[in-house]
């Protein structure tokens, strides 16, 4: 079976989507750890109601920023972790990680990569004006927010919204996709070529704008 290992720094809502996933019979697959760099992540709650092994590492001990990830890296590949999962994890992902883990690593990202990288996707959309963003799940290179894309939902903006009120309809549709690009890997249907992801035997999903804002 497909072992996760889970990189989180918060609240970990969409750690708790792969764990509902698995728990309800969706996800064929189990996670074998959770790594957080913030001792107080609440994700650790979650990851203890559901017996799941927790690590905190403090990134201040590291020697460097590299060796902190080949901290990580050695965590994980002491648990046969088949896929790394990036789940809030408020850091750009090193070498030794990503090299360790060529096309294993993945993440979700607030907006409709390549549009609003980095922090505050939701609100860069707002400020921007776009009548359309959403959520994208793509595998980890060594950019920022840069790697092949895998799966993507669409959501639509008012000109009424917040930051928030987006987000929270954002968020939706993040817990809906996560799970389901994870499960694409565990059946073995996702082919990495250049930064094009093939996915095979894949329906494509009609065009829904699912959740509208108020107003529309
Ligand atoms: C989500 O918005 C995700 O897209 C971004 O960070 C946030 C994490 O939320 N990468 P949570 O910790 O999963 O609740």
């Amino acid at each position: 079976m497909l072992r996760l290992g889970i990189l989180a720094s918060g609240r970990g809502s969409n750690f708790q989507s792969i764990i509902d996933a698995i728990e309800n019979g969706r996800l064929n697959a189990q996670v074998a750890l959770l790594i957080v760099d913030r001792p107080n992540a609440f994700a650790r709650e979650r990851a203890r109601k559901h017996g799941i092994e927790d690590l905190y590492l403090n990134p201040q001990e590291a020697l460097s920023k590299d060796a902190f990830f080949q901290r990580i890296r050695d965590e994980l590949t002491a648990r046969n972790i088949d896929l790394v999962i990036l789940a809030g994890f408020m850091r750009i992902v090193r070498r030794p990680l990503i090299a360790a883990f060529q096309n294993r690593i993945m993440n979700i990202h607030p907006a409709l990569l390549p549009s609003f990288p980095g922090l505050h996707g939701q609100k860069q959309a707002v400020d921007y004006g776009v009548r359309v963003s959403g959520c994208t799940v793509h595998f980890v290179d060594e950019g920022m927010d840069t790697g092949p894309i895998i799966i993507q939902a669409a959501v639509p903006v008012s000109p009424a919204d917040t930051e928030e009120s987006l987000a929270a309809r954002i968020l939706l549709e993040e817990h809906r996709i996560y799970p389901e690009a994870i499960r694409l890997y565990s059946e073995g249907r996702l082919t990495v070529e250049g930064r094009i992801v093939r996915i095979s035997d894949y329906d494509m999903p009609e065009a829904t704008l699912v959740n509208p804002p108020p107003g529309c």
